[in-house]
């Protein structure tokens, strides 16, 4: 196991192994232009190698030897042991070339199951750069303080959504829209369809109220909510996200960077709407003519697709043809409902207005068992009431 090992230190590569020196001799024999390289130890006694010049032969011609630092004796030499060279042939990692020495080149297949660390040292997840910066390239005339980094949020989404094309992403302090933002990101690197739902207050920073009770204003004034984080930043970031073109009507500046490199004005095939939640006087809902103020609610719980049902159909029921969800309004009009919605594959969700649980069931048991049901008070408010004790 005593034979030297020859390097062009032009490369420096690894170009001939030699044979073992025989006993008491301590001399490699000279190839012009190489240097010679003998197991010597660091305090200058003769070692061995690990394999024999046969072994190190093939090993060489895997790619599993490579060269290191030069040292007083030639070059440290590195060879990869058999369970890590089996590692990388397996779908832990991926090969992705050979070095300039000979040696195989992988990189760590990604492990979606793997867990997130509690703390990320990466430079794209800066705040200041990718989160500041990035949102006033979108919106080049206002503010908003901490967004988070783009990327950060698109990394650490990828951990849970990059095997789930179909996901749905809720973020309920959806802030300056950063996560909407990612969604679409994703999205595009795979042509996934998530979905995401933010949700954010109306909130007008403490400097910026202090200024608008100067002026006389007041929390309400139409004036005072135009400033607020949801109608200021949060609507106006992530149209301008898909659409390309900045808050301030003119082509966003820049491209994309990272995961997927492109020009931020060439915006996303997204489609986004927006809803402001209201309070409702009951009473109104109660008659039926609120109808409208709830109808995004079914919207989203249908799978936020298709057309929307904006209003109580005069016939007693509802199943547009670009729907995916119908509503039963009146249940004397069920046999019609139940005919229409056994006619359609692509229906996912009924909603059935009725005070009554048997009516209801009654009606169930005659729809496809496919598709998802939801009794509706005729009061409608209450079906959505959470966590609230009712008497
Ligand atoms: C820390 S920020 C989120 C930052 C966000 N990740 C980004 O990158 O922009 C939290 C946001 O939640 C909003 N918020 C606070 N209280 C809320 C509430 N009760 N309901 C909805 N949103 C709220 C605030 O307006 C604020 O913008």
């Amino acid at each position: 196991m005593f034979f030297p090992i020859y390097v062009d230190p032009a490369g420096p590569q690894i170009v001939h192994i030699g044979e073992p020196l025989p006993q008491g001799e301590s001399e490699a024999p000279e190839l012009e232009g190489l240097t010679a390289v003998l197991p010597i130890r660091r305090n200058g006694d003769e070692g061995r190698w690990q394999v024999s010049p046969g072994e190190l032969r093939s090993r060489l011609e895997q790619g599993r030897v490579r060269l290191g630092r030069q040292t007083n004796y030639g070059y440290v030499i590195n060879y990869l042991p058999d369970g890590a060279y089996a590692a990388v042939l397996s779908d832990q990692f991926s090969i992705t070339g050979r070095a300039a020495d000979g040696s195989l080149v992988a990189v760590g297949a990604r492990d979606t199951r793997r867990v997130a660390p509690t703390q990320w040292k990466v430079a794209s997840h800066n705040a200041s750069e990718q989160g500041t910066g990035l949102l006033s390239q979108f919106l080049p005339d206002r503010k908003f303080p901490f967004p988070k980094s783009l990327y950060a949020v698109e990394d650490a989404l990828r951990f849970f959504v990059e095997s789930k094309p179909d996901a749905l992403v809720l973020d309920f302090f959806a802030g300056s829209g950063t996560t909407a933002h990612a969604v679409m990101r994703l999205n595009r690197q795979d042509g996934g369809r998530r979905r995401s739902i933010c949700v954010t207050n109306n909130e007008v920073g403490p400097a910026e109220q202090a200024a608008l009770r100067a002026r006389g204003l007041n929390p309400g004034d139409e004036k005072w909510e135009a400033l607020g984080i949801c109608d200021y930043i949060t609507k106006p970031r992530i149209r301008a996200a898909i659409t390309g073109t900045a808050s301030t009507g003119s082509a966003v500046e820049g491209d994309y960077r990272f995961a997927d490199e492109f020009p931020m004005a060439d915006g996303f095939q997204e489609n986004a709407e927006f809803f402001t939640l209201t309070y409702e006087e009951p009473a109104l809902v109660s008659l039926g003519r609120r109808f409208e103020a709830i109808a995004p609610l079914l919207w989203l719980r249908a799978g936020a697709r298709g057309q929307r049902i904006g209003e109580v159909s005069l016939e007693g029921w509802s199943i547009p043809a670009t729907a995916c969800y119908g509503v039963l309004f009146d249940t004397s009009a069920w046999g019609a409902f139940v005919a229409a919605a056994s006619s359609r594959e692509d229906l996912t969700h009924a909603f059935i207005v009725t005070d009554s649980l048997v009516e209801y069931q009654q009606i169930v048991s005659r729809l496809s068992p496919a598709l998802a049901t939801t009794r509706l008070y005729a009061d409608y408010l209450r079906s959505f009431e959470i966590n609230v004790r009712t008497t």
